[in-house]
């Protein structure tokens, strides 16, 4: 069946991209001691403004390459319906949000709380598309995602042999911020992704018309962004610092900043997410984007091992990615959920 072969190749095709992000991350950090030179606030203006191009393109070629068509579609759809438009402004702005909470909980907290307490936006995920989508869950589908939660958490935790990062004591104040920031962020991520697969399924608009709508508000917030927390380094040396794409095809590059070519890959590889991330929930859902992301988790570890060797893989790890694994076929082994009345 079509669909259930877009279903399945969307998730492969999240489970490759989270890997290589990761995994280009990873490398980054290898190739230089510094961060990357350009501003983290203007990659993502660059990423939206790559996923929004991708999707007229994707459009285009959904209408037999016309440019009538194209345009009329953009003009119907977009211009014509600005209710419609608007709704995207929610999980937009909700995913702005969670960015920023994010980052917020990053600053606050170690980074293995981080990661583990981030892993609850597998249960709230769970209850919203339950609640908001009367999706029902069987017995063995909600202990698979407890024993998710858990192998992730697992899989995550520092190893012993880990030099401890370098990082003032938290005070628990701090401690109590970042845990709630994430706290925020588990039920934004659950609320905006479901919220987004409720467009999506709700109405028979293409998948690629819907992202243009939120991309659209994910740029001017992103603008928006830019200009607030790098406002005056962007009027000094533009929005690139005089560097990424600039400097792409340039012999010589300082020794400091991110290889031109590594740091353009992780910009496609961000702005691919979106296209999969938003693919993923159509065919698929958002429970099952939690068990692709979950598996490339244990998929970068394990080929960081052997490629960067940057990681030394502990008992606790092999716990975590089995109980990952079990999870994944729990969920699968109660086949017949009650009907989803979602579903189209
Ligand atoms: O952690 P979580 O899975 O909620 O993160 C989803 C990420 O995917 C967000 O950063 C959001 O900006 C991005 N996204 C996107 N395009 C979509 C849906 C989500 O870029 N259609």
């Amino acid at each position: 069946m079509a669909s259930s072969r877009l279903k399945y190749l969307s998730l492969g095709v999240l489970v490759f991209q989270t890997t290589s992000l990761v995994l280009t991350m990873r490398y980054s950090r290898t190739l230089q001691a510094e961060g990357p030179r350009y501003l983290a606030s203007s990659a993502v203006v660059v990423a939206e403004v790559m996923k929004i191009l991708t999707c007229v393109l994707l459009v285009f070629k959904e209408h037999s390459y016309s440019m009538r068509a194209l345009n009329s579609i953009l003009r119907q759809e977009i211009a014509h319906k600005p209710i419609e438009t608007l709704k995207l402004a929610i999980p937009s702005g909700i995913y702005t949000l969670q960015n920023n909470l994010l980052y917020v909980a990053l600053s606050n907290l170690d980074a293995a709380t981080y990661q583990v307490t981030y892993q609850l936006k597998i249960l709230t995920t769970a209850l919203f598309s339950v609640s908001m989508l009367g999706r029902r869950l069987g017995v063995y589908q909600w202990l698979s995602l407890l024993i998710l939660m858990a192998g992730v958490a697992l899989v995550q935790w520092p190893s012993e042999s880990a030099p401890a990062p370098e990082k003032e004591a938290l005070s628990t104040g701090s401690q109590f911020v970042g845990v709630t920031a994430v706290l925020v962020a588990c039920c934004s991520s659950g609320f905006a992704g479901v919220y987004f697969e409720k467009i999506l399924k709700e109405s028979k608009q293409s998948v690629w018309v819907r992202n243009i709508q939120l991309g659209m508000f994910g740029l001017v917030f992103g603008l928006f962004g830019m200009l607030a927390y790098d406002g005056e380094r962007v009027k000094e040396s533009g929005m690139f610092q005089d560097s990424l794409i600039w400097r792409i095809g340039l012999p010589r590059r300082p020794r400091s900043c991110l290889c031109p070519s590594v740091s353009v890959c992780l910009l496609f590889l961000q702005a691919l997410g979106g296209l999969v991330i938003a693919a993923v929930i159509k065919y698929a859902d958002n429970i099952l984007k939690g068990f692709a992301t979950s598996l490339s988790i244990i998929l970068s570890t394990l080929i960081s091992y052997f490629w960067l060797q940057d990681f030394d893989p502990t008992g606790v790890f092999f716990l975590g990615a089995i109980l990952v694994i079990v999870a994944t076929f729990l969920y699968g082994y109660e086949s017949k959920p009650s009907p989803n009345p979602s579903r189209a």
